[in-house]
């Protein structure tokens, strides 16, 4: 088995498909940094769905099994149906997942399904229009989201929702949040992380796990949930269930980083590889494929990398971060990258 320095397997591939998004959220692309003026990649430089299914084949047999489609927001590429459907089709795939803020799901959720999409996870960070407008940079309505949370129902799709956390913030609403969603979807609270070059983390901005928790229950005080094992190894979620039986799962990559078993390499939508979330360089997978590489070639390629990778961001920025010492320079984009 292809395993890195830390000993983790490649298992999951997570595939940005755009870098564009309809929303601006003050986390991941603030409308000040991607305004009219920003230069987003063109068409050409994508890689197309064709090139996307080839390299997946090849990582398929370099052990992974789990694919996430992201963006940006992924439903904006054209046609992203026919992806969906070339990706469940691939063998070896055991779980083809799709991460979207939503807005589109009204339009695309039963043609999603159709093409063979189990399910989605949709991201919403308030109930409040006031709030989620503010947040989402652009003033649209929470209303749009839960209609795509609907569409996505409807037609037959699993649900998460993922919920980023920022003090002062959102952290007002999210027992509501909850109590609305939790009968259809599960819903999973993240702490609010210093991903990118431009969202002005720090420290103070992140409700721990524990404190979301607590929020959550009527009496304050969290005591009415227990932990639940994880669905499988190396979930980042973890699972808690409250007494009248709602699961709620809460991501604390600040308070308890999950690098240990993180066996997650993403690509961006130029076809960079990617071993870490927070990586500062990838390694060029379009340029071999343009150039005709063979399958056995790429498969070296994606080892070797692999093989070397030792990369633990999180765990690294919590030590750093315990000393008093600032985080790394200059990283990649969420919205190359998709989370
Ligand atoms: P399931 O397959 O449904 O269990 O989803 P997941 O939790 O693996 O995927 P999802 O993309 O919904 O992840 C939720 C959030 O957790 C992401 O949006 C990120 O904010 C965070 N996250 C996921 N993977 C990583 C990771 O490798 N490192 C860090 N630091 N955060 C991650
Ligand atoms: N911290 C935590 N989660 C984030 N996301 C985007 N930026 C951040 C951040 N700085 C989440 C989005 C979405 C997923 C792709 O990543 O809300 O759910
Ligand atoms: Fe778009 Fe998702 Fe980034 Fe918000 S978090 S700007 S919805 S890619
Ligand atoms: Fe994996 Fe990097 Fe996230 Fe750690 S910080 S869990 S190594 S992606």
């Amino acid at each position: 088995m292809l395993l890195d320095r830390l000993g983790r397997p490649l298992r999951d591939l997570r595939i940005s498909v755009t870098d564009r998004c309809n929303l601006r959220c003050t986390y991941c692309m603030p409308a000040e940094v991607f305004g009219p003026g920003y230069a987003f990649l063109p068409r050409t430089e994508l890689l197309s769905f064709e090139e996307i299914e080839r390299l997946c084949g090849v990582f398929v047999a370099s052990g992974v099994r789990k694919l996430r489609i992201t963006g940006g927001e992924p439903l904006l590429r054209r046609d992203l149906p026919d992806l969906v459907g070339r990706l469940t089709r691939l063998s070896g795939v055991e779980d083809v997942a799709l991460t979207t803020n939503g807005l589109l799901l009204p339009r695309l959720a039963a043609e999603l399904k159709a093409a063979g999409l189990r399910r989605v996870t949709v991201s919403i960070d308030s109930l409040d229009p006031e709030v989620f407008g503010r947040m989402n940079g652009q003033g649209v309505h929470p209303r749009r989201v839960l209609d795509g949370i609907e569409a996505a129902l409807s037609a037959g799709l699993g649900v998460k929702v993922n919920t980023v956390v920022q003090r002062g913030v959102n952290d007002e609403g999210l027992r509501n949040l909850w109590l609305a969603l939790r009968e259809g979807a599960v819903v999973r609270f993240i702490e609010f992380m210093d991903v990118g070059n431009h969202n002005g983390w720090n420290l103070d901005s992140v409700v721990p796990s524990r404190e979301v928790l607590a929020r959550l229950s009527a009496d304050g005080t969290g005591a009415e949930f227990r932990p639940v094992d994880p669905n499988y190894r190396g979930e980042v979620a973890e699972r808690h269930v409250s007494e009248d039986g709602y699961e709620v799962g809460l991501i604390s990559s600040v308070t308890a980083p999950f690098c240990g078993d993180c066996s997650r390499a993403r690509l961006s939508a130029v076809g960079v590889l990617y071993t870490c979330l927070f990586a500062v360089a990838g390694t060029d997978l379009r340029a071999p494929l343009r150039a005709g590489a063979g399958d056995e070639e790429l498969r070296d390629l994606i080892a070797g990398v692999w093989r070397e990778r030792r990369d633990r961001y999180s765990e690294e920025r919590g030590e750093a971060t315990a000393a008093g010492e600032k985080g790394q320079g200059r990283k990649i984009e969420m919205s190359h990258i998709g989370g």
